[in-house]
């Protein structure tokens, strides 16, 4: 699995003994412990394990709360609000798991405009990044379904319109998108049949999640982390063990992100959702301003900037699979990092802005300036991912990066002196 030999030693007998029929120490020290880790890892590499606690932490207050809540049209609303009640702690693990879900996808945005900015993508990490981009698309099926549980106006009717835009297929095959629809709610409206399949694939999903993690933390492991110079480990100076470096400076980060995570719960618990969602869902009546959870609306505004459905649920979904080309779009084979890219680092900011400005769009109605910024922002996301990213990889004159890792933290002094730079 990794490129590095192991130098565990079990002590004691039992440990010889484990050793000999299950190596699950061994493996966890070569792994995790021993693991060469690049010495310059900056903040922005510490968002992986955070990712990690997130995971964890979402299954098990999800557990519990599976344990309470009742999936059904008649029970679902009333159940949340026991739990919020009457069960022990209720408030606490609702709340724990709600903004969890909002801090981890702050933490998974960070991780992906990480790799997209430090070119981590580029080769041989294609599969890591492949593998990123399906967790995205996992985490993002899991939140839709779990925000459908509280059965409130806004779960109802996000789950009213998301499904419905898969009927815009009827403009290729009549009757093909209707008859997906319907089969998806389970009848010819969205009803508790719905909810109830949602909550089964809503508790089935994290579990494919991880399985995705796994071979994501296992394909790191085999081509090894990359680091802010985009160089590869080729001497010892260049890496530090894992354990202790690389795991406290992921331990203090995770605190300070738990220091936000917890203000969220305790100070503003509702301030990441929609009040709306505090009224039973109602068939009858539709909330003047339907709009989904924060992380879905830079997506939710490429959906509305285009007029004809069918092309707009196109671009939505295709705006998540571009993403699946970017190791092959970018054509820059002289350095990874945008550390040495002076032009690519503006376009990489004007990405940042635009999905951001498009986030802005989406909670906003979809009438005059709001659909003409919302157009011009699409254009421009995929103009970077098909045009800037290939064009300018062939264009760009890249700065010359130091000569090692080591040398990059220690200056010359790795290379006069390779004994000081251990
Ligand atoms: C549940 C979600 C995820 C978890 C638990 C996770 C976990 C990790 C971990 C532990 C690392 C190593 C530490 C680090 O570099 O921060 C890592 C690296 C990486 N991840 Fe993720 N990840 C997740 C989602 C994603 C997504 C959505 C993408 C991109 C689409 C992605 C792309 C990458 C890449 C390219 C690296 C290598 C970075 C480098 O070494 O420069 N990951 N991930």
């Amino acid at each position: 699995m990794a490129h590095h030999e192991s130098t565990y030693n079990p002590q004691g007998r039992w440990a010889k003994w484990w050793d000999e029929r299950l190596p699950v120490a061994r493996l966890m020290n070569t792994q995790f412990v021993e693991f060469p880790t690049p010495r310059n890892l900056n903040y922005l590499w510490t968002f992986g394990g955070i990712l990690t606690f997130c995971l964890v932490a979402q299954l098990a207050t999800g557990i519990v709360l599976a344990m309470h809540y009742q999936p059904s049209g008649a029970e679902a609303f009333d159940s949340v609000d026991t739990i919020r009640r009457d069960v022990n702690y209720g408030w606490l693990i609702s709340k724990l798991h709600a903004v969890g879900a909002s801090m981890f996808f702050v933490a998974v945005y960070i991780h992906l405009f990480r790799g997209l900015y430090y070119g981590s993508y580029k080769a041989p990490r294609e599969i890591l990044w492949i593998l990123g981009v399906f967790i995205l698309l996992a985490m993002m099926a899991t939140a839709f379904m779990g925000y459908a549980l509280p059965w409130g106006q806004m779960s109802f009717w996000a789950v009213t319109v998301i499904t419905n835009l898969f009927s815009s297929l009827d403009s290729i095959i009549p009757g093909l998108g209707t008859s997906i629809v319907e089969w998806l709610w389970g009848g010819y409206a969205v009803t508790g049949k719905t909810l109830t399949r949602f909550y089964s694939l809503h508790y089935l999903l994290p579990f494919v999640l991880t399985g995705l993690v796994v071979l994501h933390i296992w394909a790191l492991h085999v081509v090894g982390q990359s680091n802010p110079t985009g160089l590869e480990i080729k001497t010892k100076a260049d890496a530090v063990p894992m354990y202790p470096y690389a795991v406290s400076k992921d331990a203090f980060a995770l605190f300070a992100f738990l220091l936000l995570f917890m203000w969220f719960v305790f100070f503003a618990p509702d301030y990441l959702g929609h009040a709306d969602n505090y009224k039973p869902a109602d068939a009858l009546v539709t909330p003047s301003h339907i709009v989904p959870e924060w992380y879905f609306l830079p997506f939710y505004a490429i959906l509305r900037a285009i007029p004809e459905k069918l092309l707009g649920v196109l671009a939505m979904f295709g705006s998540i699979a571009v993403l699946l080309f970017v190791p092959w779009l970018d054509r820059c084979r002289t350095v990874r990092s945008a550390r040495y890219r002076p032009v690519y680092k503006w376009f990489f900011w004007l990405l940042v802005f635009t999905c951001m400005a498009l986030g802005y769009l989406g909670a906003k109605p979809a009438e005059g300036v709001y659909v003409f910024w919302a157009r011009i922002f699409t254009a421009y996301y995929f103009i970077h991912f098909l045009l800037v990213l290939p064009i300018l990889g062939l264009i760009e004159t890249t700065k010359k990066p130091p000569a090692s890792i080591a040398e990059s933290v220690l200056g010359d002094v790795a290379s006069a002196d390779p004994s000081k730079a251990s």
